[in-house]
């Protein structure tokens, strides 16, 4: 059975990277395809020019070279209804139909849902005009957290400090700020506590944990500056105890997979929960219908398990059937190296020479890199995950910048700190 991935990141990669050793590729022979991939999936999958958005297309790829399991890396395929199309050809594919990946897809969704199921959550109100959003503020004090409802390449938070502050965003995003993403918008209570990221596969009906990760979201070292996609990520998130992750399967996961099927929209896939460790227990700030981005780079590098097995059980409806996901007990830690001008306009062209850096058991993800004349050149925003195992985070995080530090790119940065928390605790 041939497998095709979709989507050209870091996360691709990893997954790539994994899937490669999969026994259902290894034993037989069969193929990987990539599409669009990049230059580190290329050392995978043979890499082939099909647009997500043209489902038909995907289909007869699909169909034409025998694929029996498609992957989807990113949200945007999955809410466009990509993993409908597929089914309704039959042919198997790991991620959501475009009404479950509602749970990504619409912030206002998930809330009623959450609502509905009794899941601890933030209080909120959801608003479809510039007048209902700004009537909804007076039931909330400072800071004013404001959400655009669809997708906007995770930019669609703003937490204001002051109502004027929370008066001006609301009509940025009504007036279009975020597209037809900021058309609805949802006003949340304000949580404190500390974040942390927990993953779980389901078929809509079985769930697996898959570990547990925490990320740096800032560009700037101690958690300062613009928002990014994530410079950096470890796991497992010592935080999240074994019993607090066993609050948020029960209170948390399980409701929601158990409310999404009894709608008639069973969840397929993995589910992504971005939680907040309050005082009064975890409490969902979010979900994603995909792996996290450089989330999964770290999980990839911990899970023991065949991923293809996994995510073929997991299209097939077969989760049941499979033993809990064992990850190793060591800390994977990534740190990200970004394009000069990131989370900006991030500067294009910029040579990159990875040297010696996997010399040391250290693993380098491409993200945004191409190829010109042969060489190995920055081509986005996140450009290499350069990730690394150890028994501490502290080993983890030496290990990957000793490879950061191998690698020749003078118009890449990084953050010198990732996992900072952790080597604190660690003492
Ligand atoms: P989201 O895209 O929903 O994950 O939000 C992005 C970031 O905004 C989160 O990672 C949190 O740091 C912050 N955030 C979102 N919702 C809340 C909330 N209700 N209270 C406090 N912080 C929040
Ligand atoms: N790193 C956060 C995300 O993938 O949404």
């Amino acid at each position: 059975m041939n497998i095709l991935l979709l989507g050209s990141g870091g996360r691709e990669h990893a997954l790539a990277w994994k899937l490669a050793q999969s026994r259902l590729l290894t034993e037989t022979g069969d193929r990987l395809y990539a599409a669009p991939g990049n230059p580190g999936i290329a050392e995978h999958a043979e890499l082939v020019a099909l647009d997500a958005t043209h489902h038909a297309a995907v289909v007869r790829f699909c169909q034409e070279r025998r694929i029996a399991l498609v992957v989807v890396g990113p949200e945007a395929p999955l809410v466009d209804g990509l993993a409908d199309s597929l089914r309704a050809e039959g042919i198997p594919v790991f991620g959501p139909s475009q009404a479950a990946a509602q749970l990504e897809g619409s912030k206002g969704f998930t809330k009623d849902l959450c609502q509905r199921a009794g899941i601890p959550t933030a209080g909120y109100v959801r608003a479809a005009s510039l007048d209902e959003a700004r009537a909804a503020l007076e039931g909330f004090s400072a800071p004013y957290v404001l959400k655009a409802d669809g997708l906007a390449a995770g930019k669609g938070v703003v937490i204001a400090e002051t109502r004027d502050e929370a008066n001006e965003a609301l009509a940025e995003m009504f007036g279009g700020q975020f597209g037809s993403a900021g058309a609805e918008v949802v006003i949340e209570e304000f949580m404190t506590g500390e974040e942390a990221s927990f993953f779980a596969l389901t078929d809509g009906a079985s769930v697996l944990a898959f570990g547990s990760a925490q990320d740096h979201k800032r560009v700037g070292e101690g958690d300062t500056g613009p928002n990014t996609g994530g410079m950096g990520a470890y796991s497992p998130a010592r935080v999240l105890t074994p019993l607090l992750e066993g609050e948020v399967l029960e209170r948390i996961i399980l409701p929601t997979v158990r409310a999404m099927a009894d709608a008639g929209t069973p969840y397929s896939g993995v589910l992504f929960a971005g939680l907040m460790l309050t005082s009064e227990g975890p409490k969902l700030i979010e979900y994603n219908a995909r792996f996290g981005d450089p989330e999964c780079q770290v999980l990839m590098m911990r899970l023991e398990d065949d991923l293809g097995e996994l995510l073929l059980a997991c299209a097939e409806n077969r989760l049941g059937t499979v033993p809990p996901v064992s990850l190793r007990d060591e800390v994977a830690l990534t740190v990200v190296m970004a394009a000069d001008g990131y989370p900006g306009t991030p500067a294009k062209g910029g040579a990159i020479d990875l040297g010696e850096a996997e010399a040391g058991g250290a693993k380098v993800f491409h993200a945004g890199t191409a190829t010109a004349n042969g060489q190995l050149i920055a081509n986005g925003g996140r450009v290499l995950n350069v990730t690394a195992t150890g028994n501490s985070v502290r080993e983890a995080q030496q290990r990957a910048y000793a490879a950061v530090d191998a690698i020749e790119a003078p118009t890449l940065f990084c953050r010198r700190d990732i996992g900072w928390r952790e080597v604190a605790r660690e003492g």
